[in-house]
């Protein structure tokens, strides 16, 4: 029987992709945002790449921390799962607006929750970060791994998991069924890079990119002067930053593996979405370079505040528990985030 997904945040980076990924394996999306941090014709551009799988996809315009409207909504359209994606979720914004952070990503969660409650829907995919693990003790991060938020953002996406934790414990715990009814998939994707191969959907940050790979992609088009590397003087091999970059088509079908999993298993997990490779800046930057055969001016200058010096997955239990492992390297995230630069250089207002 075809299954239908309701998606928060569906105009978003990871939404959009997202989106598209559960259309192409035979799912209907139900998509919201209130467009925060995107635009209405993200939407359309996902319906044009869907084709004919169009019909299976509506959306609406819509704030996930408004319960009567979502009820609204999910009263008109029977779904059989949720992906919640929509948050804020830039870690500097959230150093200056704290409580804007906290109210939109925990009482948006919350609201969620309870709408999905009443309308008995028990399966929820949560989308985390790899924030949560705060200054690594060691790489790479295991799940287990000490949990810490060093930032209000991260304390957003903290707090996130701790509700569903408890969520889980304790209604499961009062149900005599035996089956649990909420059955709750943790992601904490690494650092999502990339975009569709079509160049019609991309991350397009708004105002001065604080990522790395949109402020790339902006210097090598020539809309910023030069790239600052944060920091030469890290204990790595090159002196740079180590992050997991992890393509965003990966990480729309680790979504759909996890939505799988959670249909066939009663049960809860959560889980690292990255590709158990740590890639330097400079590494980013040589690659960038030369699969595009473009000259990225830049410049080492000091270390940013809170950053740290290393951090990848340990991605083998996404392996073990949904048989989904990272596809794509950095030479395709370098291609494919460039290819959506260059054609669309001013994002969605192109
Ligand atoms: P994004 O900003 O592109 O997408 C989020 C979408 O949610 C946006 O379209 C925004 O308009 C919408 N939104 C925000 N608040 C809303 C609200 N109250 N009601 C309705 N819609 C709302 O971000 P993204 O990169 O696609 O991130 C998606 C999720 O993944 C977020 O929860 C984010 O915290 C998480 N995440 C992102 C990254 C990353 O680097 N991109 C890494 C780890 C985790
Ligand atoms: C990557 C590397 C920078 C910009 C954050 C969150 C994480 C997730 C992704 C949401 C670092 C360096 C960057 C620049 C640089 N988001 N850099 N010059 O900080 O690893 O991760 O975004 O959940 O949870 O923590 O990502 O892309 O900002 O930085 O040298 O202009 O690039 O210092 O080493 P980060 P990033």
């Amino acid at each position: 029987m075809n299954k239908c997904v309701f998606v928060t945040g569906s105009a978003g980076y990871i939404g959009s992709h997202t989106v598209l990924a559960l259309l192409e394996h035979g799912y209907s999306v139900v998509g919201i945002d209130n467009y925060c941090n995107s635009a209405v014709e993200v939407h359309k551009r996902i319906s044009k790449l869907a084709g004919a799988l169009a019909t299976k996809f509506v959306h609406a315009e819509l704030d996930v921390r408004n319960e009567t409207t979502l009820s609204t909504l999910l009263e008109k359209h029977k779904i059989d799962a949720c992906i919640h994606l929509a948050a804020l979720k830039s870690i500097g914004q959230s150093t200056q607006e704290p409580l804007a952070y906290l109210h939109n990503n925990v009482v948006g969660l919350l609201s969620v929750l309870k709408v999905l409650q009443s309308h008995q829907v028990g399966k929820l995919v949560f989308s985390s970060s790899a924030t949560v693990y705060g200054v690594p003790e060691s790489v790479p991060l295991l799940e287990s791994a000490r949990l810490q938020a060093i930032s209000p953002y991260g304390l957003s996406k903290l707090m996130g998991e701790q509700i569903l934790n408890q969520l889980v414990a304790q209604h499961n715990q009062c149900n005599t069924t035996h089956t649990p009814f909420w059955r709750i998939a943790t992601l904490r994707y690494f650092n999502p890079v990339g975009a569709h191969q079509s160049g019609e959907i991309g991350d397009h940050p708004q105002g001065v990119p604080s990522n790395l790979m949109p402020y790339l992609s902006q210097t090598a088009s020539g809309q910023r002067k030069q790239l600052t590397i944060f920091g030469g003087d890290y204990d790595t091999p090159d002196g740079t930053a180590i992050r997991d970059y992890i393509h965003v088509m990966d990480l729309a079908q680790g979504h759909v593996a996890a939505i799988e999993k959670l249909f066939s298993t009663p049960q809860s997990f959560a889980l690292n979405l990255g590709t158990g490779r740590g890639t330097s800046v400079k590494e980013l930057i040589e690659t960038f370079q030369r699969v595009n055969n473009v000259h990225v001016p830049h410049i080492v200058g000091p270390r940013r505040s809170g950053d740290v010096s290393e951090c990848y997955a340990d991605a083998s239990l996404a392996f073990e528990m949904l048989g989904w492992k990272a596809a794509l390297g950095i030479e395709d995230m370098c291609r494919d985030s460039w290819r959506w630069q260059n054609r669309n250089p001013y994002g969605y207002a192109s």
